[in-house]
């Protein structure tokens, strides 16, 4: 378990705080992974008694899908152990009340004031925090340790998240930054390491030798859930491609680490991406398409288009949906394409990359030859499937595709949420599962020239027309031809 300690919750009023954070820490110490001495201290510009707080967190307890099965007697527990404090972010009092909570932890059981602080907020609070716990020397780890967990989207440009790092960097040492990528604390995003480094078989396969292409998909069937102030700032490739492909695609791409630890997982993610052939915005029509959804039908039911979406300005060009076409310029991958996309409002909810290996080198039976596919099904149905052809039954040599399923509920266990597994290895120290600085900044050096033209002006000459998709659709047509003609997107 982690020694003893503080985790202090920036922004523990907001939605994400609610649905995902409190319960993941809930549920961590319902099942004594956070140690007996330990305590939350929740922050927030509202103004709340310590009471009217517990009362707050319970019900979110009660009423996020996420929170585990409640034992008789443990929210009365978990009550005592919350605290809160509020104030305006930019002054120093609500960084110093922070700190005589950290004082009244110590005394209470003792230990090290170790903390660590979660910043739950929007964007731009992170540096006003950041800043604030420097200036009261909070961050300073002569009586305990002292993380930071910035949530994201980590800055919105090149230039601006250079300036977060920098700012960040005035008072944090890089080992005690922890930048939160959801993705990867899903057990199947770990599993693609445990099956490329902890098996035989496939590593020789994994390059340009075999590989044909390589697809990563994260579709989603939802649509805004009253985001648009958020959304219509970032749009699809600071909300998704940025960050969650991104690391799909360095995991999936990059070479074995010499060791399982944080820092050579995170040289060679940096390494791979690093290699990726750049894309500048004139580069952009030939790789990568852009897209929003019109209205549609969607399970049988009609839905808006995003320019509908309530707080969606009207002729908004925002980018729903994004298709990529990544080139890797390195031994391994040399001619081998990745190709991404994610999109909001698509049919339905699925993540998953796939590795589809060259055809046969002769065809020698009737019909044509199919290309072997490699399957890592990240969410739902977690698990992995390997495709391959085989004959079918009968007198005839006819051929016919199979598949090969390993499927995650054979475990039989419930999966965490990746929120558990985070919140868990920041409070233990582990980054291997966090985004570096120079990983962050090299992933959006790879995305500047699709913003540039995602943030073109919507009206002009390099106007998008948009909408190019319906609602409840794979997306524009035009990602098929940037895939095709000789390869398909996977009907998933
Ligand atoms: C978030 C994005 O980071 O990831 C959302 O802001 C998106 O727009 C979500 O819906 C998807 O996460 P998951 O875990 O549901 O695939």
């Amino acid at each position: 378990a982690p020694e003893p300690a503080t985790l202090v919750i920036f922004g523990v009023t907001g939605d994400l705080a609610k649905r995902k954070l409190l319960p993941a820490v809930f549920g961590l110490w319902q099942d004594g992974l956070l140690g007996s001495a330990f305590n939350i201290v929740g922050v927030g510009r509202q103004e709340m008694t310590d009471d009217q707080f517990k009362d707050f967190a319970i019900e979110a307890l009660k009423s996020s899908k996420e929170t585990d099965a409640i034992q008789p007697g443990s929210l009365e527990k978990f009550r005592d152990l919350l605290y809160y404090e509020f104030g305006d972010f930019g002054g120093d009092e609500v960084y110093d009340l922070v700190g005589k909570e950290l004082d009244r932890a110590e005394e209470a059981h003792g230990g090290r004031k170790n903390a660590l602080f979660y910043l739950s907020t929007p964007p731009s609070l992170f540096e006003p925090i950041s800043a604030g716990l420097g200036r009261l020397g909070l961050a300073d780890e002569s009586q305990g340790w002292r993380r930071i967990v910035i949530e994201k989207p980590f800055g919105r440009d090149l230039a601006s998240a250079r300036e977060l790092n920098a700012a960040i960097h005035r008072v944090w040492d890089e080992s005690q930054v922890y930048r939160i990528d959801h993705y990867l604390g899903k057990e199947t995003v770990q599993n693609l390491m445990a099956i490329r480094f902890g098996n035989a078989i496939f590593e020789p396969l994994w390059n340009r030798g075999y590989v044909d292409h390589v697809q990563i998909t994260a579709a989603e069937d939802l649509g805004l859930e009253g985001r648009a102030g958020y959304y219509e700032e970032a749009g699809v490739v600071r909300d998704m491609l940025q960050n969650h492909l991104m690391q799909l695609f360095t995991l999936t791409a990059m070479e074995a680490p010499a060791a399982f630890d944080a820092d050579a997982i995170r040289d060679e993610k940096v390494k791979v991406l690093r290699a990726v052939k750049p894309i500048p915005p004139e580069r952009v029509p030939e790789v990568a398409v852009l897209g929003q959804y019109g209205p549609g039908t969607l399970y049988g039911e009609s839905v808006p288009g995003y320019r509908e979406e309530p707080g969606v300005k009207p002729g908004s060009t925002t980018p729903t949906y994004v298709a990529v076409k990544l080139e890797v310029d390195n031994w391994r991958w040399q001619g081998v394409p990745f190709f991404l996309r994610t999109g909001k409002r698509l049919p339905k909810k699925v993540t998953e990359i796939a590795v589809v290996f060259k055809r046969p080198p002769l065809g020698m039976f009737p019909g044509g030859l199919e290309r072997n596919v490699l399957a890592f099904r990240i969410q739902p149905d977690e698990g992995v499937s390997l495709k391959f052809s085989s004959k079918s039954p009968g007198q005839e040599m006819v051929l016919r595709e199979v598949v090969m399923d390993f499927r995650y509920d054979a475990f039989g266990a419930e999966l965490e949420s990746p929120y558990s597994r985070l919140l868990l290895d920041a409070m233990l120290g582990d980054a291997t599962l966090f985004p570096r600085e120079d990983e962050v900044d090299r992933a959006w050096q790879l995305v500047s020239g699709l913003l540039q033209v995602a943030d073109a002006p919507a009206t002009g000459k390099n106007a998008p027309n948009y909408p190019n998709y319906p609602a409840g659709t794979w997306g524009p047509d035009a990602a098929d031809a940037l895939i095709g003609p000789d390869r398909r997107w996977r009907r998933l």
